[in-house]
């Protein structure tokens, strides 16, 4: 009898238990009322007197530690399941990265953002368009050279379908559904047949802009991308107009801005001058507004395009083009915002 209670004795105190289950197991096992340690009282009381006494004693310190440990183990599964207690479950989830915006994205917004607090709507249009749309309307005359400012892709089976080249066929679409007042920006994929390089690629894209009503004049035009450069770039940028040509517009202006690279200074970006081009830009030509059925004499307009690649380049200082669309997650997960 002794040597089973002293074999108890190390089994309770080894015992183990990780959960409630384990630990409800130990008390019916060894404390409750069929539980051994009971069982064992019932045979001390058959013992002689002597015996007995003995006996008793060290049953009685199992019984005790066999107790202590119960408590012990109990105190144990509280404290660590009050810990999860602890956790403030109102508190909001810690939010999944699924990932980051494209910086062309991030860009595209931010235009968005800054052309819609002045009124501008987003408008949309086909990538796949018709030659009207996208150079007869425009002004740009059949066999003219002024196409082949744009080397174009054009659709095998049907030579009067290509892929954009600009987004200013949305312009086109705009005007011939709308009547002005029309303000609006484009922000979409062109297509040009151009070797790939660090400096140009096949398609990129580009965000245009429109702006059609009574008494539209140049000043107009220059306040609006003023107002743009600054928001974009910051109150120190320093901006210019160089006159230029496009079809569509006259007269038209190309819009340089202070090189952001080297201040100004000269560097590879801006080709040592310390300006860089960011936008074409004009006065709508009268022969386009024709086209689309609106009154040159009544109405007047501008219209602006810039490349998402170049703001997003002096934005970021990203300096080549063909990173955008390598999607080399090392590239991309420099752009933070959390979605
Ligand atoms: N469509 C011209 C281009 O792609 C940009 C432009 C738009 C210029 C509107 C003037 C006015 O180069």
């Amino acid at each position: 009898m002794e040597d089973r209670i002293k074999a108890l004795a190390t089994e309770v105190e080894a015992f183990t238990a990780s959960d409630k289950q384990g630990v409800e197991q130990y008390r019916l096992k060894y404390i409750s009322k069929k539980g051994i340690i009971s069982e064992l009282f019932e045979e001390m009381k058959r013992m002689p007197p002597e015996e007995k006494k003995q006996v008793g004693k060290i049953l009685n310190e199992l019984k005790q530690a066999a107790e202590q440990k119960l408590k012990a183990l109990t105190e144990m599964l509280e404290s660590s399941s009050s810990s999860s207690v602890d956790i403030d479950l109102t508190l909001p989830p810690i939010p999944n990265k699924i990932g980051n915006q494209h910086p062309l994205t991030l860009t595209r917004n931010r235009i968005i953002e800054i052309f819609e607090r002045l009124g501008f709507n987003v408008a949309d249009g086909p990538e796949i368009e018709d030659d009207w749309h996208n150079f007869s309307a425009l002004n740009f005359p059949e066999n003219h050279p002024a196409r082949e400012m744009q080397d174009t892709f054009f659709v095998e089976k049907n030579p009067d379908m290509l892929l954009r080249t600009h987004t200013s066929n949305v312009q086109i679409r705009l005007m011939t559904k709308q009547k002005p007042p029309l303000r609006a920006i484009m922000p979409g994929r062109v297509y040009r047949n151009e070797a790939i390089s660090a400096r140009a690629h096949c398609f990129f894209h580009q965000v245009e802009g429109l702006y059609v009503d009574r008494n539209v004049g140049f000043a107009d035009l220059k306040q609006t991308l003023y107002h743009f450069a600054k928001e974009m770039y910051g109150k120190d940028i320093k901006i210019r107009f160089r006159p230029s040509f496009f079809p569509f517009t006259e007269p038209s202006a190309e819009i340089d801005i202070s090189c952001l690279i080297c201040k100004g200074d000269g560097c590879n970006v801006c080709k040592h001058t310390g300006w860089v081009e960011i936008a074409g830009s004009g006065m709508v030509h009268p022969n386009v507004l024709k086209n689309c059925g609106i009154d040159p004499e009544e109405f007047t307009g501008f219209a602006f395009g810039m490349g998402i690649e170049r703001v997003t380049m002096l934005r970021y200082q990203v300096n080549d083009l063909r990173l955008y669309s390598e999607n080399d997650i090392r590239f991309l997960k420099q752009f933070h915002t959390v979605i």
